[in-house]
């Protein structure tokens, strides 16, 4: 079937029976999950996919199970037309806006839980139940739409991480493409919850990406001390008014577990709330083979 300008679709027979006539013509299918409040962060995404596939479909859905029970669920902002418009600029084929029963059932009890310290480490301690929501979701969306590659952005590092584990784990057929962090003129990481901060902890904000940048630095000039890195990170960011540290974590990028000496593949992820707005952030970054 061609597809020649975006499909609305609202229902997942709908959605399969499309792709598979799509799938059938031998096209390949680019996915980027969301939940909407589009930002240059997903559109990156979206561009990306347009590029690498025939066929690109994105899923706008604020998905109720990654969120804790005194989270912003309710409060998660969300705007269907100026999505709508987003994607049609892009060029996307398929906008998937399923509602929340044509996701979650009435009677659906079960979820799909990658164990771990992975889903233990940084943001699942002060949210628990989040990451099983989003392995659920992902893992119900990917058996939908049967992408060939699906594109997530590296702001999400623990997201990244757990959902390649559970590719890898429940060998799902299908490449995840990770893209880099996409950030405002002066550094700060997109977010959809970028909206909710007052103008003063806008600008606070820029704290976490500059912290992130001084350790940076820090370890290309030698430094191999995870907790070096980590109190300089503390340090900048503890002074900064309405900044309160969730955690700052220096852990192996593939596995999330903590460092002490630097070497390898690391990633440093922090999560600082302003006022009533968790931001998360991080670095990935080589330090090469052990050190002397
Ligand atoms: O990153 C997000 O926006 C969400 O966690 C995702 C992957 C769309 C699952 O709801």
């Amino acid at each position: 079937m061609e597809i020649d300008s975006m499909e609305i679709i609202k229902s997942k027979k709908a959605l399969r029976t499309i792709l598979k006539s799509s799938r059938s013509a031998g096209k390949s299918i680019g996915f980027v999950p969301t939940m909407g409040f589009l930002h240059a962060g997903h559109l990156s995404l979206m561009r990306r996919a347009r590029q690498e596939n025939d066929l690109l479909v994105v899923s706008i859905f604020v998905n109720p199970t990654q969120f804790g029970p005194n989270e912003d669920l309710d409060a998660y902002p969300r705007d269907t037309e100026r999505d709508t418009a987003l994607m049609l600029a892009e060029d996307v084929d398929i906008a998937f806006f399923p509602p929340a029963e044509e996701i979650y059932p009435q009677g659906f009890t079960t979820y799909v839980t990658v164990e771990g310290p992975m889903t233990q480490a940084l943001c699942a301690k002060s949210r628990p139940t989040h990451f099983r929501g989003v392995t659920t979701v992902v893992a119900k969306l990917f058996h939908l739409v049967m992408p060939d590659k699906a594109y997530f952005g590296q702001k999400d590092a623990q997201q990244v991480a757990v959902i390649q584990q559970m590719v890898k784990d429940l060998d799902f057929d299908l490449q995840v493409v990770v893209c880099p962090i996409k950030r405002e003129a002066d550094g700060l990481a997109m977010s959809s919850r970028n909206t909710y901060l007052s103008p003063r902890q806008r600008s606070d904000a820029v704290v976490l990406f500059q912290s992130l940048a001084e350790a940076q630095q820090m370890i290309a000039s030698g430094e191999r001390s995870a907790l070096a890195v980590a109190r300089s990170i503390e340090t900048r960011i503890k002074p900064v008014q309405d900044a309160v540290i969730d955690y700052i974590s220096v852990v192996d990028a593939e596995t999330l577990t903590d460092l002490e000496r630097l070497e390898g593949k690391i990633l440093i992820a922090l999560a600082v709330k302003f006022g009533k707005t968790r931001l998360i952030d991080n670095i990935s970054i080589n330090c090469g083979g052990p050190c002397r």
